[in-house]
């Protein structure tokens, strides 16, 4: 099979910044070029501060940029070079026309197809990373040998991505599995092998397992599916839980011993968010609907309702705990991002929580260790019939979030809010002081100690004087 030399990456973004850099730092003869239309983007992955904030991200792009890594707006020109590119542009929600709010808009990953096709001078492999609707790969290939110059072949591989982030990298390095999927014919099978071999380089071979193409597209939305679904159905059982007196995090751990359902993913909490769980549950429940199965769709349409349920439930708990009433008050946001250890914040339950807060009258003091004040306006902007920059504050610390303000709500869970100094937090709110850990992080009991309220996802504590 050809040997692969030189691969380019279409998209910059948190799939192929980091995937495409991980590939360069473990194949150093084979040159990589991440090339993208967002120019800002681009000159960002060539500076200093690098666009997206993953552990272990920046060290490795230093160590191999300008050496066998580049990054570049000319698209044109590493497309013509390479003789395999990943296309790993977004795939987001369709917010028009047929299938909108559900279906996936395909329109960037076909824009790639005719950019493509239209400046090959050589034969590729066009590998489809983004996450894609089952047989997506055949639109793509229709385009591709529809528009064919002579001479010039192309071979269609599906291989989505499984990354985490936040553990980008270490998922990368490590995968529990690589996916292949690509046509049962001879050209198929040795397009599947020159990019099995540039996986070979680092992963066991037993963990790059290969598939036909639309198996490959379709175990991605079913990964993130299922993923998704533990989470709604640990957060189904806290809603039972608060109702009770049962404690989720003990029936997680009494569940998560039994080997068939394993320990990992039963952390009960405000809602999953990011940008993929949504969109792609939304984009398997349309596939569903369009082969006429209606009862598949709505079953896992339920997993997106019962995360609806659970941020509404937390934030009315938020504002029921208080009175009744916030309006006025300040309440100091931990945490923006959708989770730890990465900066990304689309879909972050914090947004909805934000909102509904705000909605509420209240007023809000926001600290998150990696997402910037002007990520929060844009995350906030539009739907409010509020003026923001008279109602939210981004604090550039934890303790200044925390004056004046009458309660704490933990939106994400990193690591360093378990390790504030709360007897400062408290001494700088009013009183009586209300922490909210949506993310069930907390020491609850230290924090009832100290005098706060405390609430929390899936269980009661015992508080103290006010109940
Ligand atoms: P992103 O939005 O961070 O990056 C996509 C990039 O593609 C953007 O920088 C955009 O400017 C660029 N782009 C769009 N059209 C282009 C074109 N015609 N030519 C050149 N560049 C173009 O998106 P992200 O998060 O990297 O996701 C990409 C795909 O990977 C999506 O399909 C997503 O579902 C999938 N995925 C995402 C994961 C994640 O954790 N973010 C994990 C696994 C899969």
């Amino acid at each position: 099979y050809p040997k692969v030399s030189k691969i380019c990456c279409i998209g910059a973004g948190y799939v192929g910044g980091p995937t495409c850099t991980v590939i360069a730092s473990k194949c150093t003869d084979i040159t990589v070029t991440i090339v993208d239309i967002n120019e800002s983007r681009i000159a960002q992955w060539n500076s200093d501060s690098l666009p997206i904030f993953e552990p272990g991200l920046e060290e490795i792009v230093k160590s191999r940029r300008g050496q066998n890594l580049f990054f570049s707006t000319d698209i044109l020109k590493a497309v013509k070079e390479a003789d395999l590119i990943f296309i790993s542009v977004n795939t987001p929600t369709k917010n028009f026309g047929v299938g909108k709010g559900r279906a996936a808009d395909l329109k960037h990953i076909e824009a790639c197809a005719r950019l493509i096709a239209d400046h090959s001078t050589s034969s590729k492999i066009v590998v489809e990373k983004s996450t894609v609707p089952v047989r997506a790969a055949e639109s793509l290939s229709r385009i591709l040998k529809a528009n064919t110059k002579p001479g010039v072949t192309y071979q269609v591989l599906s291989n989505p991505e499984f990354l985490a982030e936040g553990t980008a990298i270490c998922d990368l390095l490590n995968p529990d599995r690589v996916l292949i999927g690509g046509e049962d014919t001879e050209e198929g099978q040795l397009a599947i092998a020159a990019l099995s071999s540039v996986y070979e380089v680092w992963v066991p071979k037993e963990r790059i397992i290969t598939t036909n193409t639309w198996s490959s597209e379709l175990s991605k939305l079913t990964a993130n599916a299922f993923l998704a679904q533990r989470i709604s159905s640990i957060n189904a059982i806290s809603a039972v839980c608060e109702a009770t007196g049962a404690d989720v995090s003990e029936v997680a751990r009494a569940i998560g011993m039994d080997t068939r359902l394993g320990p990992k993913f039963l952390q009960s909490s405000v809602g999953f968010g990011g940008s993929c769980f949504q969109k792609d549950l939304l984009n398997l429940v349309y596939i569903s609907e369009c082969l006429n199965l209606p009862e598949v769709a709505e079953y896992w349409q339920q997993v997106l309702n019962m995360n609806e349920f659970q941020k509404s439930r937390f934030a009315k708990r938020i504002v029921e705990t208080m009175f009744n009433t916030i309006t006025n008050k300040k309440i100091t946001l931990l945490g923006f991002a959708f989770k730890k250890n990465t900066g990304d914040t689309r879909e972050s339950p914090a947004i909805y929580i934000a909102k509904y807060l705000l909605e509420e009258g209240a007023v809000l003091q926001i600290y998150d260790p990696k997402v910037d004040s002007k990520q929060v306006f844009a995350d906030l902007s539009g739907t409010l019939s509020v003026n923001l920059s008279e109602v939210v504050t981004v604090s550039k610390n934890p303790y200044d979030a925390a004056v004046g303000s009458h309660a704490i709500v933990v939106c994400t869970e990193w690591d360093e809010f378990t390790s504030l100094d709360y007897e400062r937090m408290y001494s700088r709110m009013l009183k009586p002081a209300f922490v909210f850990d949506g993310r069930k992080i907390l020491n609850h009991k230290k924090l009832i100690d100290i005098g706060f309220h405390v609430e929390t996802i899936g269980c009661k504590l015992n508080n103290i004087g006010l109940d």
